[in-house]
């Protein structure tokens, strides 16, 4: 396979995540508005099988001045077939033609049993772990887990499970793509397949929220590696740490009720997190002002509309 150029998209604002993420993948990657340009060997494969940020690839097909997309598109049927549908953008007298690599969008792991009140996106999930540096090493707390996706998401990375290792992506029915090297990608990628080695515990003081969580998780394999139990954050018991607290209390906006008193029960957790990462993903509302303790970083983002932002706090 040659160098191939591709395009990976994300949430608006969580772009240099991704493209930090992409490049540890062995890609060069520039993080640009909406995504990151990417160029490398197999960039396509690389990027759909391995990377827990992205929400969607495309292969670049044509990058140039508009007058070349009729002989672009011309030149995408001929290779692609007659059914291949690419995307022309054309922004500022440049054009762009790039055809969807994955077919599906990426987050969609494939393990959700049922969508519960208002799910984190599973790559937004991947982003809040990347934002507060998440080590497998060590012990990962969710106080709120809802239907489970930030220790999901923990549990298969700290497992070495790459999120398309088990998928089928378009790219792969294109004429010319090389199913053996797809698989020794698949191979390398999942190598380092072991027990996660550190302990990930997930709590949520609601019933039907963490049995919906223990089904995801045991749809997605990782049952074993997650310790849930059902118990009031502010009472929650942190595992011996230090360790990364990742959280996403109530929006506040799509579900109302207790969004504050969630705020008051993660600061009540605090101070049996001293020397942890606290990393949330949060509404752009200001709740953050309940929280007992300085801000280290922030990263605002666009979440279906909704200004949101990434919080880390050291503690
Ligand atoms: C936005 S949802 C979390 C969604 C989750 N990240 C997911 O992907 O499904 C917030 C969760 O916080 C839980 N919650 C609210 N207040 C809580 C508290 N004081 N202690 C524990 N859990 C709480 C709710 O039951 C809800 O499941």
């Amino acid at each position: 396979m040659t160098t191939e150029r591709a395009f990976a998209a994300c949430a608006p604002g969580l772009e240099p995540l991704l493209a930090g993420e992409l490049a540890a993948l062995g890609l060069r990657a520039r993080a640009t508005p909406g995504g990151a340009e990417l160029e490398g060997e197999d960039a396509v494969a690389l990027a759909c099988l391995g990377s827990r940020l992205a929400d969607a690839v495309s292969l670049r097909l044509y990058e140039g001045p508009e007058r070349g997309l009729d002989a672009a598109r011309a030149e995408a049927r001929r290779r692609y077939g007659p059914g291949a549908r690419p995307v022309a953008r054309v922004r500022g007298g440049l054009a762009t033609l790039s055809l969807d690599a994955a077919g599906a969008p990426l987050y969609k792991r494939g393990w959700r049993q049922r969508v519960g009140a208002a799910p984190l996106r599973e790559s937004v999930a991947a982003a809040l772990l990347r934002f507060g540096g998440y080590d497998p090493a060590r012990p990962l707390l969710d106080p709120m887990c809802g239907s489970g996706t930030l220790p999901i998401e923990a549990a298969l990375l700290a497992a070495g499970r790459p999120p398309g290792a088990g998928r089928a992506f378009a790219f792969e029915r294109w004429p010319g793509t090389d199913a053996r090297r797809v698989a020794a990608i698949r191979a390398r990628l999942t190598a380092g397949r072991r027990p996660p080695p550190a302990v990930i515990q997930a709590s949520d003081r609601n019933a039907g929220a963490l049995r919906l969580a223990q089904k995801n998780a045991a749809a997605a394999g990782v049952a074993e590696a997650i310790r849930f139990a059902r118990i009031d954050a502010a009472q929650a018991a942190p595992p011996p740490g230090p360790g990364l607290c990742a959280v996403n209390p109530p929006f506040g906006v799509r579900i109302d009720e207790g969004a504050a008193e969630a705020w008051k029960a993660l600061a009540a957790l605090l101070p049996r997190l001293a020397g942890w990462t606290l990393a949330v993903v949060a509404p752009d509302r200001g709740f953050e002002r309940l929280l007992p303790a300085r801000q280290a970083a922030v990263l605002p983002f666009v979440d279906g509309g909704l200004a949101c932002k990434l919080l880390r706090y050291q503690l």
